[in-house]
């Protein structure tokens, strides 16, 4: 059987463009994303593609195409579960934050509640599609509540991690590394991954599509993220090292990565990994271990998110010392909230971090993105729980101008890698500030012998 119909739970950073993508590139099968968030879908249905609530360059064009056509977005859950051969859960799944695993295990309460509602709407066999990445294991709890609360009706779950990268996720679909699938391998389960093979083999080429068994597809979501943190938090923990014996560390990251064996990607030194994904997969992994009482390798992989904050907080304590010690009072201008450039995503970014612990020693920060609202800056603040909601927007000011933004600053700080941020004019930037003007380059983005010519004190990541 041809899958003609496709639900996707969760409007999200992932179940959007994914879906978008799988529409554009099979006109013949209908796909509805739905959400509880009416917010959110609204937003995906608004007449002026531009809205959509997701910004990553290319998604508007995708979705002006496929939407409409074959494409929708819906609150109606029930319905387009009760519709559809295959359901994508691309729901999220943060870091549980009370009970048992506080603070490292995933809360899968999101996806229990798809799953339950799965079973409770289903009429008919359906191929249940893990889209969000999940514990190892999670496919048997998933199959558990579909067998046991359904209506009698056989499920296939799959899993089929995503791998795209935020900022870059319509180039990553199209053109993917891999895409994996796992699933039984009875024959029910592998005509289940034959049904989904089908629908890839639409734009990506066979030999690009793996299939393994369920809970190595589960296991290498989480591996690949952690493997990728570690790099960063890798080359980070050398860039302090360079610092004291004067080292280089864009020198040292191209010499080794020149090295076939290393490769050149993710060498590149800053303040930190953020995003949603990163820290939650690799405390997910620790607890996995804990869990097996695999201390060791749980101590191991638990490192990289050390590494990480010891990064974001050490840029702070520079700004801080090379401030004459105190920032009080100071205005300090923020290029940069998101997590990485090309995307409105903050979860977890740098910027929220070091502007905390500069609001702790009284800053006035200005902050200017591309991409982000005062609005976004100020609910990922007062997450924090620091300070009052009302001290936060004290500290914090957001200026729709970049010039403005650095006006009669004491510093600026580079948070996130926008290229927009390489074409400035520097030299009235710095004729703007307060002297001497120092620029704390937190993602080595700028030309350090320009802006140290024009008069800026440039500190750069790891030099
Ligand atoms: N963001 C990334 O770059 C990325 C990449 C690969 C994998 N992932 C994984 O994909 C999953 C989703 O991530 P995201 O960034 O898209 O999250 P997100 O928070 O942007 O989106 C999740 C959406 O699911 C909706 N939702 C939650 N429960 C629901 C329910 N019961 N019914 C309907 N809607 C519901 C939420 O309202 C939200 O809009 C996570 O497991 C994440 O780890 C994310």
């Amino acid at each position: 059987m041809k899958i003609t119909n496709i639900c996707c739970i969760g409007a999200g950073y992932v179940g959007g463009p994914t879906m978008a993508i799988i529409a554009l590139k099979c006109p013949h099968i209908k796909v509805t994303v739905v959400d509880l968030n009416e917010k959110r879908i609204a937003a995906w249905n608004d007449a002026d593609v531009n809205n959509i609530p997701i910004y990553e360059p290319g998604l508007s064009a995708v979705v002006a195409e496929a939407r409409g056509r074959n494409l929708f977005f819906s609150t109606d859950v029930d319905k387009a579960i009760d519709e559809a051969d295959m359901i994508f859960i691309s729901v999220n799944t943060p870091t549980k934050m009370y009970g048992v695993g506080k603070g490292m295990a995933a809360d899968l309460k999101y996806i229990e509640l798809c799953a339950r509602q799965i079973a409770r709407v289903a009429k008919d066999d359906k191929i249940v599609v893990e889209k969000s990445t999940l514990p190892v294991r999670t496919a048997s709890a998933i199959k558990d509540i579909l067998n046991h609360t359904g209506n009698g009706v056989q499920f296939q779950i799959l899993s089929n991690p995503e791998f795209l990268a935020e900022g870059t996720a319509v180039e990553d679909l199209f053109a993917p590394d891999r895409v994996l699938i796992g699933g039984d391998s009875t024959l029910e389960g592998k005509k289940a991954i034959q049904q989904l093979v089908d629908i890839y083999t639409n734009w990506v080429s066979k030999d690009r599509i793996l299939t393994t068994n369920v809970w190595s597809s589960e296991l290498s979501k989480l591996t690949a993220n952690a493997f990728l943190a570690q790099r960063v938090s890798s080359i980070n923990a050398l860039s302090e090292l360079c610092e004291k014996t004067g080292a280089d560390v864009n020198e040292v990251a191209k010499a080794i990565g020149m090295d076939s064996r290393i490769g050149s990607k993710f060498l590149k030194a800053s303040v930190g990994f953020g995003g949603s994904c990163f820290q939650k997969d690799i405390l997910n992994l620790v607890y996995i271990a804990k869990s097996y009482g695999l201390d060791e390798v749980a101590d191991y992989w638990e490192q990289v998110i050390i590494m990480n904050d010891h990064q974001k907080r050490r840029f702070a304590k520079n700004i801080i010392k090379t401030l004459y010690n105190t920032v009080s009072g100071k205005k300090i201008a923020f290029l940069g909230w998101a997590f990485k450039k090309d995307t409105n995503d903050t979860r977890e970014s740098a910027a929220i971090y070091v502007a905390n612990d500069l609001l702790s020693e009284q800053a006035n920060i200005s902050v200017y993105d591309p991409k982000v609202s005062f609005d976004q800056i100020q609910m990922d603040l007062n997450y924090l729980e620091t300070r009052s909601p009302e001290e936060n927007a004290n500290g914090v000011q957001v200026v729709a101008s970049v010039y403005e933004t650095c006006k009669n600053s004491h510093a600026i700080a580079v948070l996130t890698e926008w290229d927009e941020f390489k074409t400035y004019d520097w030299q009235k930037i710095y004729d703007s500030m307060l002297k001497p003007a120092f620029l704390f380059d937190g993602r080595n983005l700028l030309n350090k012998s320009e802006l140290e010519r024009i008069g800026f004190v440039y500190k750069a990541i790891g030099s």
